[in-house]
C-alpha cells in the first residue's frame, strides 16, 4: 500500500490527479493511491466534492474479494465507496436539477430511469441497474462524477457527514416501509444489531414504535441497542416467551426484520410474531432458506415480504426529513472517522467495537498508516 505525502484539499482545477481508493486487480486488498485520473463531467452529470463516505459490509467483501464479491462483477479498476455525501462543484450539460454549491447524498442504485421498473415507480430494481463503487467509480475519493440522476438534493445545511449514511439509513427507512406496517404503537423485533437491523430499531423508535427487542450475538452491538433504547437479547434466548410476555394479549409482535442474513435467525422471528403479522427479510443469506408455507403464510396468516436498497425517492424524502428536523441524530452512530490512506484500518474495525466508519477526505493521510496484514 502507498501513503505518498499530499495535500489533503487539492483545488480540482489544479490537479489533473486525486487521491483515491481503488479495486485494482481482482484479488484481495485494494490500494490508496494519489494519482487517480481527474474525473470529466459529461452532459447529465455533476462532480461532487466528497465530504464523507462511509464503510460497509459490501466493502469489506469487495476488499476480500470474497465469493459474494466476485458475483458482482466489478468493474476493475474502480474506485471503491457507495454511501457518500458532498458538495455539487461542477454541472455537466442539460443538467437542471442541481447547481454548483447544492449538497447532495448519492444513491447507490444506479437507476437507466428508462426500463419497466423505473418507469412505474421501482427504480430501486432498474432492469440496468449500475452499482456506485461497485461499476461506477464511488466516493472513496476527494472527487467523485456520478449522474445528476443519482443524486439527492440536501437542504442547505443539511450535516454532511449524516447525509453519508442516508444510504444505509435508507434500509432500514425503506424496511419500514415495505412492511406496510403503522410503526407509531407497534411492537418491533429484529434479528442481526448491525448497522442495519440498529438503524431499523432506531428509525422505528423516532416513528413512535412501543416495544422494539434486537436479538444479537455481539455483546457490544447489544450495548448499542441499548443506548438507543431498544431491548437487546442473544439469539440463546427464548425470543418467542420474551415477545410473547411483552406483547400480552396480541400474543406476539406486530411486525419482524430480519437483517442478520443469516438464515438460523428466521425461524424465531416467524415464532414472535402474532397472527397476521409482517415479516421483512432486509439481510441477505448466503443461500436459499427454507419456508413453511402451510403453517406461517396460511394459517397463521403471516405476510412475507423483501426489501431491497430504497424507494426512489420516496424513501430518501422521510429518512432526510427525520434528520433535517431532528428527530433522527445519525451522527450518534459514527464511532470513527479515517483518511482515505486509512481503509485497511476501517476495514479492521468493522469487526471489532464499532458501528458506522467514514473516510473523510479532507483529513490529512497517515504516511505510517499500517496496512491490515501488519495490523
Ligand atoms: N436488502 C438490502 O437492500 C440490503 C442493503 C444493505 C445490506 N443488506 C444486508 O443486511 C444485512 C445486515 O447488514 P449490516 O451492514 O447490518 O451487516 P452486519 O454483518 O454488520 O450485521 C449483521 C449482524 O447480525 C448478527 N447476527 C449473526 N448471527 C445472528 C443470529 N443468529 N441472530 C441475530 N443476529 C445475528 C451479527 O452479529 C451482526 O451484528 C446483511 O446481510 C447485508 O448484506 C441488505
Ligand atoms: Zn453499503
Ligand atoms: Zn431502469
Amino acid at each position: 500500500m502507498t501513503s505518498p505525502a499530499v495535500s489533503p484539499i487539492a483545488s480540482p482545477e489544479a490537479a489533473a490527479t486525486m487521491r483515491a481508493v481503488i479495486k485494482a486487480r481482482p484479488e484481495r486488498g485494494v490500494e490508496f493511491v494519489s494519482d487517480y485520473p481527474e474525473p470529466h463531467v459529461a452532459a447529465g452529470e455533476v462532480k461532487i466534492q466528497v465530504a464523507a463516505a462511509s464503510i460497509c459490509g459490501t466493502d469489506r467483501e469487495l476488499y476480500e474479494y470474497s465469493p459474494m464479491a466476485k458475483g458482482f462483477n466489478l468493474r476493475i479498476p474502480v474506485v471503491l465507496g457507495h454511501e457518500c455525501s458532498g458538495t455539487v462543484i461542477e454541472v455537466g450539460e442539460g443538467v437542471d436539477s442541481l447547481a454548483v454549491g447544492d449538497l447532495v447524498a448519492l444513491e447507490s442504485h444506479v437507476a437507466c430511469w428508462e426500463c419497466y421498473p423505473c418507469r412505474t415507480g421501482n427504480a430501486h430494481n432498474c432492469l440496468n441497474m449500475q452499482l456506485l463503487g461497485l461499476h461506477l467509480d464511488g466516493g472513496f475519493a476527494e472527487r467523485l462524477v456520478a449522474p445528476a440522476s443519482a443524486c439527492f438534493k440536501l437542504p442547505a445545511g443539511f450535516p454532511l457527514e449524516q447525509a453519508a449514511l442516508l444510504e444505509p439509513a435508507g434500509v432500514a427507512m425503506h424496511a419500514i416501509q415495505r412492511s406496510g406496517v403503522e410503526i407509531s404503537g407497534a411492537d418491533v423485533v429484529i434479528s442481526g444489531g448491525g448497522p442495519v437491523g440498529l438503524l431499523i430499531a432506531v428509525i422505528a423508535k423516532v416513528m413512535g414504535a412501543a416495544n422494539v427487542v434486537v436479538s444479537e450475538p455481539n455483546a457490544y452491538r447489544r450495548g448499542l441497542v441499548e443506548k438507543f433504547g431498544a431491548t437487546a437479547v442473544e439469539p440463546s434466548e427464548d425470543l418467542v416467551a420474551i415477545c410473547g410476555a411483552l406483547s400480552a394479549a396480541k400474543s406476539g409482535f406486530d411486525v419482524a426484520f430480519e437483517a442478520s442474513g443469516v438464515p438460523a435467525a428466521l425461524p424465531a422471528l416467524l415464532d414472535a410474531v402474532r397472527r397476521e403479522a409482517t415479516v421483512v427479510a432486509v439481510g441477505i443469506p448466503g443461500r436459499a432458506v427454507e419456508l413453511d408455507v402451510a403453517s406461517y403464510l396460511i394459517r397463521k396468516g403471516l405476510t412475507f415480504r423483501g426489501s431491497f436498497g430504497r424507494s426512489l425517492w420516496g424513501t430518501w424524502e422521510k429518512i432526510s426529513y427525520l434528520v433535517s428536523s431532528g428527530k433522527l441524530d445519525l451522527s450518534a452512530l459514527i464511532t470513527h472517522r479515517l483518511p482515505l490512506s486509512d481503509l485497511d484500518s476501517a476495514i479492521d474495525l468493522l469487526s471489532q467495537e464499532s458501528c458506522k466508519v467514514l473516510l473523510v477526505p479532507g483529513l490529512p493521510d497517515r504516511l505510517d498508516a499500517p496496512s491490515r496484514e501488519d495490523a
